[in-house]
């Protein structure tokens, strides 16, 4: 049985005394509640450590939304997989597509950050999704598909034992338009056959795989109720306690 992941992707948005009150909120949400999902927030680089010295006594974990692949050297402004460990990371989001989008993000730089993650025991939460025109052009299940072959080019099954994959349609990411829970059961049964045909059936029976795109309290349940669907990494949502831990509860 997979236990279900919740991510919150805080995206560019909080300062520090927002960091300070978003991470409280969500504590104070959070205490006494029974919840059986993992949860993880992902704020900017800048308010990591803030957030990991909050979420010292909370079962809240904490992931980064980028990383180059480099160990250390002249790459101004980039920030290493081992600068991460060293703060508490404990997960990176891989191919947001707003990283793939706006920021240049190849297939193939996704996959060196997803072999330079793996090696400093980082985990990963490998994004893919195919935008609207793609979808209407009926060729979703072909992006997906290469996506995910570049993404893991050359990494086995046993360095992959952490991985966590987020489906996310473009189309629906920020738009407040998600995904059918039937459209989404559909191209998640797509990856996890997929990922049984590359790597093994067993691999993929206990493979995460996260819905992404206009996730919210009021459409998680359906969302998450349906059997390949193992969690959400949320957006907008997330940037509200009271949001957030109802999709934790959901899940
Ligand atoms: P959204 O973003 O929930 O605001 O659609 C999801 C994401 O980009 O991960």
């Amino acid at each position: 049985m997979r236990k279900k992941i919740i991510a919150g992707n805080w995206k560019m948005n909080n300062d520090i005394s927002a960091t300070v009150n978003l991470i409280s909120e969500i504590k104070k949400e959070l205490s006494g509640k029974n919840v059986n999902a993992d949860a993880i927030v992902c704020p900017p680089f800048i308010n990591l450590e803030t957030a990991k010295a909050l979420l010292k006594d909370s079962p809240v974990k904490l992931g980064a939304q980028n990383v180059y692949f480099e160990e250390s050297g002249a790459f101004t402004g980039e920030i290493s997989p081992s600068m991460l460990k060293s703060v508490g990371c404990e997960f990176v989001i891989l191919g947001h597509s707003e990283r793939r989008t706006i920021l240049g993000e190849s297939d193939q730089i996704i996959n060196k950050k997803i072999k330079a993650s793996i090696k400093n025991l980082l985990k990963p939460i490998f994004c893919v999704g195919e935008t609207l025109e793609e979808r209407e052009k009926g060729v979703t299940f072909k992006i997906i598909e290469r996506q995910i072959r570049n993404g893991l080019e050359g990494i086995s099954e046993s360095e992959l034992e952490n991985l966590i994959v987020a489906y996310e349609p473009v189309w629906a990411i920020g738009t407040g338009k998600n995904a059918t829970p039937q459209q989404a059961q559909e191209v998640h049964q797509f990856i996890r056959g997929l990922i049984a045909k590359i790597y093994s059936q067993n691999f993929a029976d206990q493979l995460v795989i996260q819905y992404g795109g206009s996730v919210k309290a009021d459409n998680a349940k359906e969302l998450l109720s349906q059997p390949d669907i193992d969690g959400a990494l949320v957006g907008g949502a997330c940037l509200k306690a009271e949001s957030f831990v109802k999709i934790i509860e959901a899940a």
